[in-house]
């Protein structure tokens, strides 16, 4: 199935989706998305997307976008093509003007979306457990806006992929791991599943939301408190959340094992949980 995409109301398949060269979302990365993962044909936890995304708009300032009917035509789009395993990129730019760093005055900006079918390339990672890396977290101060600008994002994932890890967890100059290039993540400390508090530092994912309240209901001690690069030697278990690769176990970061190298009790608990809240929004 062709992925199918939506320019400013314009529906057409994505491979004919075109913007302006001046478009500031490609000069500057002056833009903000969002991704969501559909499930039997829904998309998964929608409210709180779109709420993060109406936050990112305010954020960098871009008015006048009815995320209402952005929304509808996410649904739409889905519904054309049938789509029942898929992901839906949105991306709002401040749109196409002269260059110039300011915003340009009365800029209308450039809606987009896109759905395509979903290929899990995570399902073996999944059962297996993953190897990361640690990585200098050298992005700006506003990780919390879910911004286009990823080259540090970027780079980091790609020094990841070369040692053969799916992902780069980030430090900061003074060891504090923020999260990952794409993922957020969790550590299991003397039995107590940790992730970083919400800041300017890391983007509030919303699958981590989701497993915080999963451990809760679970009666899994957890906290939002930091971990450190030196707390890495004694975590029994590391995991990452996100979009697309839900519960993702870690067994090696930096070519060390994580605990005894293999997907551990907490992470499998989680997964279960989260595969079973997917199966009860996908029948109900
Ligand atoms: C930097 C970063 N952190 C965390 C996440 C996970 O967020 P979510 O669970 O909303 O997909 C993402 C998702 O792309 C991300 O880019």
């Amino acid at each position: 199935m062709e992925p199918l995409a939506n320019i400013n109301g314009v529906s057409l398949p994505l491979s004919e989706a075109k913007v302006s060269a001046l478009d500031r979302g490609f000069l500057f990365g002056d833009a903000v998305y969002e991704v969501l993962r559909v499930y039997g044909g829904k998309p998964w936890l929608e409210d709180e997307h779109f709420r993060r995304f109406e936050r990112s708009l305010a954020a960098i300032r871009i008015t006048g976008v009815d995320v209402g009917r952005l929304r509808q035509r996410m649904h739409e789009t889905i519904r054309a093509g049938d789509f029942r395993e898929a992901t839906t990129y949105i991306q709002v730019t401040r749109g196409a003007a002269p260059r110039g760093h300011a915003f340009p005055a009365g800029t209308v900006p450039l809606e987009f979306l896109y759905v395509q079918e979903f290929r899990d390339p995570y399902a073996a990672a999944r059962e297996q457990g993953a190897a990361v890396v640690t990585q200098p977290d050298i992005r700006w101060d506003r990780c919390d806006v879910k911004s286009t600008n990823l080259l540090a994002n970027v780079l980091a994932m790609q020094a990841a992929k070369e040692a053969g890890g799916v992902e780069a967890l980030l430090y900061l100059p003074d060891g504090t791991l923020t999260e990952g290039t794409h993922t957020s993540f969790f550590g299991v400390l003397h039995g107590t599943v940790l992730t970083a508090p919400n800041s300017n530092a890391i983007l509030p994912g919303i699958t981590r939301g989701l497993v915080l309240r999963l451990a809760a209901r679970a009666g899994v001690p957890v906290r939002e408190h930091v971990l450190r690069r030196d707390d890495l030697g004694q975590v029994s278990e590391l995991f990452l959340t996100g979009t697309t690769s839900e519960v993702l176990p870690v067994t090696s970061v930096d070519g060390r094992p994580v605990g005894d190298g293999r997907p551990g009790p907490v992470a499998r608990r989680l997964q279960e949980a989260y595969r079973q809240a997917v199966r009860e929004f996908v029948g109900g």
